[in-house]
């Protein structure tokens, strides 16, 4: 549930204050980015790998970005401080705007609309770390451009519902026999002790938590390879990672109601877990009062 003051449009406000238009392009036509990032102790974790994903998600859907880095900090601060700051997630929603006229191709000189708020930051449960999470698979029936953080999230939707269907926790995506990313997180699988990751494509969303797996993977002398991972090498992986701004890093222990290894959360997952939770505050940046 948001906390109490949001960010719309240039203000903090109540949300039970904060009002769109029906003929926003974000409602009529899911025409927008998003982004979620956490925030620790107040503090933004991997601000500029989200503020770069975002201008990235901008630029693919033809928009400028509506602030600067400078002007970001300014309103996540804002957002943050005023809400008591602590363990937050954060949200910001960035749309084409409110026209007068429902039409596909947008108008010229149309005003964003960018609205940002802030959540508890879930707790993972201590028997989610030490047993892992269970996963299913299906066939990733999104559009081309994945790498794209869009607010249009229906495959998303449809395929995480997949999972709690199935009283399990993500839903991993197959297209073309090979291994995609999660629903809401990026997938990875560990064979011979090394973490294999599919490559960053239009297929896959520039997750920013992968980006930190391979940064300790990096420092811990764990290999990495970005690589296709075919469905074989999923069902016969060692370990099988998820990774996602509000989950954080977890072990997959289960694929299709079947064990993955030994159905364990594995050394290397033990390993990186370690490490992310050593680094929050060192990769993580403070926002202004
Ligand atoms: N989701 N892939 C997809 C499709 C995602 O939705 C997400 C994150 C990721 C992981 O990206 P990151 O590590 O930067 O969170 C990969 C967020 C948490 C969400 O939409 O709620």
């Amino acid at each position: 549930m948001p906390l109490p003051l949001v960010w719309l449009d240039g203000r903090l406000l109540p949300l039970a204050e904060a009002r769109i238009s029906p003929l926003d392009r974000g409602f009529l036509f899911g025409d927008g980015a998003y982004e979620v990032l956490p925030v620790y102790a107040g503090r933004a974790y991997r601000f500029d790998a989200h503020m770069d994903r975002l201008d990235g998600s901008l630029a693919g859907i033809r928009m400028a970005p509506p602030l600067d880095r400078a002007g970001w900090l300014d309103v996540f601060g804002r957002l943050v401080h005023g809400n008591g700051g602590g363990d937050l997630l954060l949200y910001v929603q960035v749309t084409r705007g409110v026209e007068p006229e429902r039409f596909h191709v947008p108008q010229p000189g149309t005003r964003p609309t960018v609205f940002a708020c802030v959540q508890r930051l879930p707790v993972v449960a201590t028997a989610a770390i030490e047993n892992g999470v269970g996963a299913v698979t299906a066939q990733d029936i999104r559009w081309g451009r994945c790498d794209i953080k869009s607010t249009s999230l229906l495959g998303n939707v449809l395929l995480r519902w997949l999972a709690a269907d199935a009283g399990a926790t993500e839903t991993l995506l197959l297209r073309d026999g090979r291994l995609t990313e999660g629903s809401s997180s990026s997938a990875h699988v560990v064979a011979g002790g090394c973490i294999v990751t599919p490559p960053q494509t239009h297929a896959i969303l520039p997750g920013t938590t992968r980006g930190v797996i391979f940064e300790l993977a990096g420092r811990e002398g764990v290999a990495t390879e970005r690589r296709p991972v075919t469905e074989a090498e999923l069902r016969s992986a060692d370990e099988v990672l998820i990774a996602s701004a509000g989950g954080g890093i977890r072990a997959v222990t289960t694929l299709d109601g079947r064990p993955v290894g030994d159905g364990k959360p594995g050394p290397v997952f033990r390993r990186i877990y370690a490490a992310f939770r050593a680094t929050q505050r060192e990769f993580s940046t403070e926002l202004p009062a």
